[in-house]
C-alpha cells in the first residue's frame, strides 16, 4: 500500500435487524476509537441509516449507502435519492456492485448516471467493477473492468475525481471463500490505475484508491494491503462481525 489513504468498507447487504446492527457498530466504533490511520465506512440496511448514525456519532466511521437513484424526486416507486441519503447523514455510496448489475440487472448506463448524481451532490461515489467467473476464464478480465471503469468515468471531470473510490470485486470472489491472489489482484488494480492516467493524469490516478473486494477476511487482509496498488478493502461477510471487520481495519497498519 502506497501513500494513500487505506479505505475500508463494511458492505452489510441485507443482514442484520435494527437492534443487532446498532450493537455491531458500537463495537465497531468502541473498537476503533483510538485508530485513525485508515478510513472506515459503514454500509447499513436503508432502513437503518439514522439509527447507525446515532450510533456513530462524532466517531471518525463514515455513513454510507449500498445503492441511490440517480434523479432527484418523483415518481421512482421504492427508490431513495442521493440528497435523500445526505439527508440522513450518508456521506458515501456504493454505485454498480456485482449483485445490483447482475441480480438486479442494472446497466453501465445506469450505473453512469448515478455516478454522476451522487458526485454532483457532494457524495463519495465507490464504483464497483469486476468480472464474472465465465469473462475471466474467456481471458476477458481486463476488457470488462476496464471498460466498466471508462463507461463509469465517463462524465466525470479530473477535479470531480477526488470523490471517487474505486473498488475491484471479481464477482467470483464475492461470497464464495475464494480470493483473488494478492499477484492477481494488484495486477488488475495497476491497470484500472494506469486506465485512469490514460483518462485524465498521471498525478490523479496516484490520488486515487482503489479497494479490493471479494472473501477478503482478517486472515488474508494483510497480504492484498501489502500490494502497491491495493488501497483498502470493501468487505461483505466479515463486515458483520466486529472482531472480524476491526481486525481487517487493523491490517491496514501492517506494510
Ligand atoms: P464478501 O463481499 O466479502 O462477502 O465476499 C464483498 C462485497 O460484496 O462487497
Amino acid at each position: 500500500m502506497s501513500q494513500r489513504t487505506p479505505i475500508i468498507g463494511g458492505n452489510w447487504k441485507m443482514n442484520t435487524g435494527l437492534e443487532s446492527g446498532m450493537s455491531l457498530a458500537g463495537s465497531i466504533v468502541d473498537s476503533l476509537e483510538v485508530f485513525d490511520s485508515c478510513d472506515v465506512v459503514l454500509y447499513p440496511p436503508l432502513t437503518f441509516l439514522q439509527a447507525i448514525e446515532s450510533v456513530i456519532g462524532d466517531s471518525s466511521i463514515a455513513l454510507g449507502a449500498q445503492n441511490m437513484w440517480h434523479e432527484e424526486s418523483g415518481a421512482f416507486t421504492g427508490e431513495i435519492s442521493g440528497a435523500m441519503l445526505g439527508d440522513v447523514g450518508v456521506t458515501s455510496v456504493l454505485v454498480g456492485h456485482s449483485e445490483r448489475r447482475h441480480v438486479m440487472g442494472e446497466t453501465d448506463a445506469c450505473i453512469q448516471q448515478k455516478v454522476s448524481t451522487g458526485v454532483a451532490l457532494g457524495l463519495q461515489v465507490v464504483l464497483c467493477v469486476g468480472e464474472t467467473l465465465d469473462q475471466r476464464e474467456a481471458g476477458n478480465t481486463l476488457n470488462v473492468v476496464l471498460s466498466q471503469v471508462r463507461s463509469g468515468l465517463s462524465n466525470i471531470q479530473e477535479d470531480q475525481l477526488v470523490q471517487l473510490v474505486l473498488a475491484y470485486e471479481p464477482v467470483w470472489a464475492i461470497g464464495t471463500g475464494k480470493t483473488a491472489t494478492p499477484e492477481d489482484a494488484q495486477n488488475v488494480h495497476l491497470e484500472i490505475r494506469s486506465t485512469i492516467a490514460e483518462l485524465y493524469t498521471d498525478a490523479v490516478a496516484q490520488q486515487t484508491r482503489i479497494q479490493y473486494g471479494g472473501s477478503v477476511k482478517p486472515d488474508n487482509a494483510a497480504d492484498l494491503f501489502a500490494c502497491e496498488d491495493i488501497d483498502g478493502a470493501l468487505i461483505g461477510g466479515a463486515s458483520l462481525s466486529a472482531d472480524s471487520f476491526t481486525a481487517i481495519v487493523k491490517a491496514t497498519r501492517t506494510p
